[in-house]
């Protein structure tokens, strides 16, 4: 039988976003809107746009890729994987089996998880209590959404916020009790009750895909974004706190905070709420927008490459999304 196994550690990090850059002052040309309110308003000044030979499956993959080659391990060694997603590839076989198919990672179990933005914290929460167990030793945990497939690009309350693209971490079970990259804990919560603010609500079970769906533009995402902004100051704030206490760590011991890239202003309403300064908080929203649950990967990824974590340092990813969903994972680099 397999030992217990309590540690696991972040090996690899990754990222994919497409090449084609849908700018502010092209969106001026697609519905009433300007680069100003859009900068003013949400911090965004473009995003990346996947090609229609692409779906989320192609840029989980590639993302995988790059966090394998960072981990140094081939994907014949990963035993798990976990795709976060709201805009898989079809309703059904996951999103992961398809990464699994094309990444030749045969030996891996594959699922998806769905928690909205903040199904990245959620995924690597769940391969970490899998790797724990010394069942699994090498896990590929894949944030990856293509929005643009699912927004209504005449409404200009949303279409303004979103884009695509794909990030991944490798993790690995360790029996060393304080490698570089451990994951230290995570917090996640969710309140069912606030499920409508924000939704795709056609083309599942309850309202399955028809004509009058299509027509009414049901397939693409419905968002009370006042509720929503409201929502995910407090919970971001919470969040983080949460973790880092379940960690016996508070904010004066963080050196990083990656956060969900949503808006400009909750990021900035959240970081002053915990007396965490600017320095300390990853930014990427107005190159990308809003990438659900490849918001954090990506961000995690390009940090990590310009050197923005030292060993020993205290990182934390922290996301909101629908749900509604919230949580934190904190790590020690
Ligand atoms: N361009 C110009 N004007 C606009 C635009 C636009 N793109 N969008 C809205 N407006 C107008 C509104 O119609 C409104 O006009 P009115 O005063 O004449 O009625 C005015 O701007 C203000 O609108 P508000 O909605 O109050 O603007 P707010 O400052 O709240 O910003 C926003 C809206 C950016 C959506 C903000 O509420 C937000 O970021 N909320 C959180 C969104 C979020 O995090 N979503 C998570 C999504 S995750 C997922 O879906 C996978």
């Amino acid at each position: 039988m397999a030992a217990v196994l309590t540690t696991t550690r972040l090996l690899g990090v990754g990222s994919y976003v497409p090449d084609k850059v849908l700018s502010n002052f092209d969106l001026e040309r697609m519905v009433d809107t300007t680069d100003a309110w859009i900068v003013e308003r949400t911090g965004i000044r473009e995003r990346r746009i996947a090609p229609e030979s692409m779906a989320t499956s192609d840029l989980a993959t590639r993302a995988a890729e790059g966090a394998l080659e960072f981990a140094g391990r081939s994907a014949s060694e990963v035993d798990l994987i976990i795709v976060a997603t709201v805009t898989p590839d079809m309703m059904f076989p996951s999103t992961a089996c398809l990464v699994q198919r094309k990444l030749g990672a045969s030996s891996a179990a594959a699922f998806d998880v769905n928690a909205a933005c903040t199904g990245f914290v959620y995924a690597v929460a769940t391969a970490s209590a899998f790797l724990s167990t010394g069942s699994y030793r090498l896990a590929l945990v894949i944030g990856a959404d293509t929005l643009s497939r699912i927004t209504d690009w005449t409404d200009r309350a949303t279409c303004v916020l979103f884009g695509d693209g794909a990030g991944a971490v490798v993790i690995e079970s360790s029996s060393v009790n304080a490698p570089p990259g451990e994951i230290l804990g995570s917090y996640l919560a969710a309140d069912g009750t606030g499920w409508e603010v924000l939704m795709q609500p056609a083309g599942g079970s309850q309202m399955p895909a028809s004509r009058e769906t299509v027509d009414a533009r049901l397939h693409s995402i419905k968002m009370n974004g006042n509720q929503v902004y409201k929502f995910a100051v407090r919970a971001m704030g919470n969040a983080v706190k949460e973790c880092l206490s379940r960690c016996g760590l508070t904010c004066d011991d963080l050196d990083l905070l990656i956060p969900h890239q949503a808006n400009m202003r909750i990021i900035e309403a959240a970081a002053q709420r915990l007396g965490v300064p600017e320095s300390k908080v990853v930014v990427n929203i107005d190159r990308y927008g809003n990438m659900s649950s490849a918001s954090i990967p990506v961000a995690l990824d390009e940090a990590v490459r310009a050197g923005r974590l030292e060993s020993g340092d205290i990182g934390v990813m922290v996301a909101f999304g629908g749900g509604l969903t919230w949580g934190a994972t904190a790590f020690r680099w």
